[in-house]
């Protein structure tokens, strides 16, 4: 069996007017989704609480409302549609690369308030643009591109800022449903066998892709047995019971240093009372789920917990062969599921539930081999530096990827149920440094087969 690029299913819009029609729809659906999302995490606090600087790691929501506004006027007003910049002098204050995320709350910025107008501002503007240009013609343009990034723009700080409401001291602001227990029957086995050989790994035909999951590409690996669900919440007791957090043996150095350094022991947001697990979760302190994937962990501690089992993070090579690698047709579908975009049947995203949901959850969205959960729940770690695919070109700007490759940053893949399914595909790639936990992290393990 093969794979080749041309095993990258495809998803082109059918050419002419009803196709751009269904583009205009998709973009429009999208952006209006990312900004009811946006309303909701910052309407949800006070106007001091947006001010405010809740942890030095994070902006103060304000800041990111506006630069939401701000990048999409670059974007779509300015490099799209030619127009100049609406307020000059306040482009600098939501440059990202020029302030680092703790001098944020000293610069002069807009107001809530303002922040406001300005965001809805440039949205008006967005829709007026929408109706009238020509989705084709340009990089930017073609299949909607600049309004597909820019909406995964607005949902990927729509996650950022729930790491802030989930940082943030106080009474709870923010409820959502429960996810409830799994649906359908659990898993057969804990571990699942993906076969050695080629597969497509990248993308060159998903329209919205961004430029690091770019181009679809072969990538060899061998068999290897991957975990059917995430690490949970009692498995990972499991380890810190054993001592894991006090024996060098398990961790790589700079995790030794990090965890000696601040004293870490358990996942963050957790505390031990009265001989329980409790964590703190958006405001709630309850007892620590046992049947939920781990969640708060850095890279250095799922990497010292998969040692201490005897087992190795997936490499991302393998973590997306397990998710869109189809053995019966050597193809590489979107999902693990398939092609079809994502249902509530399929995974837990878009902060539909305010967790993971219980291992084993999601039958429906299983891959072919059966490995579930891939999708939403928590970001999994995976043993990756983050690196460019061969024949990788920068698109539409270095400072997407480009200035991030290296060692530095380990990727994590699959999203969170804090990440909406637009910026959520079997391709997508995200990165952190090793040491970061306040994102919604989790992880699975795999052994050589
Ligand atoms: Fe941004």
């Amino acid at each position: 069996m093969t794979a080749s690029p041309s095993a990258d299913s495809t998803r082109r819009t059918p050419a002419g007017d009803s196709g751009r029609a269904d583009l205009r729809e998709r973009a429009f659906t999208a952006l209006t989704a990312a900004r009811a999302r946006t309303a909701l995490l910052t309407d949800a606090v006070s106007d001091r609480d947006l001010t405010a600087q809740h942890s030095p790691l994070m902006s103060p929501l304000v800041w990111d409302l506006a630069h939401i506004g701000n990048q999409e006027e670059l974007w779509l007003l300015r490099n799209v549609a030619g127009h100049d910049s609406l307020h000059p002098e306040i482009d600098p204050l939501y440059d990202a690369f020029q302030h680092p995320r703790a001098e944020r709350p000293k610069l002069p910025l807009l107001g809530p308030a303002e922040a406001r107008r300005y965001a809805a501002e440039v949205r008006g503007r967005v829709f007026d643009l929408l109706e009238r240009t020509a989705l084709e013609g340009s990089a930017l343009l073609d299949d909607g591109f600049a309004f597909g990034m820019i909406a995964q723009h607005e949902q990927q700080h729509d996650e950022t800022m729930l790491i802030t409401h989930q940082l943030r001291p106080g009474e709870p602001v923010l409820t959502a449903p429960d996810p409830g227990p799994p649906q359908g029957p659990p898993p057969a086995a804990a571990e699942v066998l993906v076969p050695g050989g080629p597969f497509t790994m990248g993308t060159s035909a998903e329209p919205w892709s961004l430029d690091n999951e770019r181009p679809a590409h072969d990538r060899d690996t061998g068999a290897f047995w991957i975990d059917t669900v995430p690490v949970t919440n009692s498995a990972y007791q499991a380890f810190v019971a054993d001592g894991g957090y006090r024996d060098e043996r398990w961790w790589a150095p700079e995790g030794w240093d990090q965890i000696h350094r601040h004293g870490i022991e358990a996942p963050l947001f957790w505390r031990r009372e009265a001989g329980q697990w409790l964590r703190r979760r958006f405001g709630v302190t309850e007892p620590v789920p046992a049947d939920e994937p781990v969640l708060h962990v850095s890279w250095y501690e799922a990497d010292a917990y998969a040692r201490w089992a005897g087992r190795r993070l997936p490499t991302e090579a393998e973590w997306e062969k397990a998710a869109r690698h189809d053995p019966a047709t050597g193809r590489s579908t979107r999902y693990p599921w398939g092609d079809e975009d994502p249902t509530p049947a399929h995974a837990n995203l878009g902060q539909r539930h305010l967790r993971p949901a219980p291992a084993g959850s999601y039958p429906a969205g299983a891959s072919p081999l059966g490995v579930r959960q891939l999708i939403g729940d928590v970001w999994e770690w995976t043993s990756s530096d983050f690196l460019p695919y061969p024949g990788f070109r920068a698109f539409p700007y270095r400072e997407y990827s480009e200035v991030f490759f290296g060692p530095e940053h380990k990727v994590l893949r699959g999203g969170s149920f804090a990440v909406d399914p637009v910026a959520c595909r079997g391709t997508f790639r995200n990165w952190d440094l090793p040491v970061r936990r306040q994102i919604f992290s989790g992880f699975r393990t795999a052994r050589d087969a």
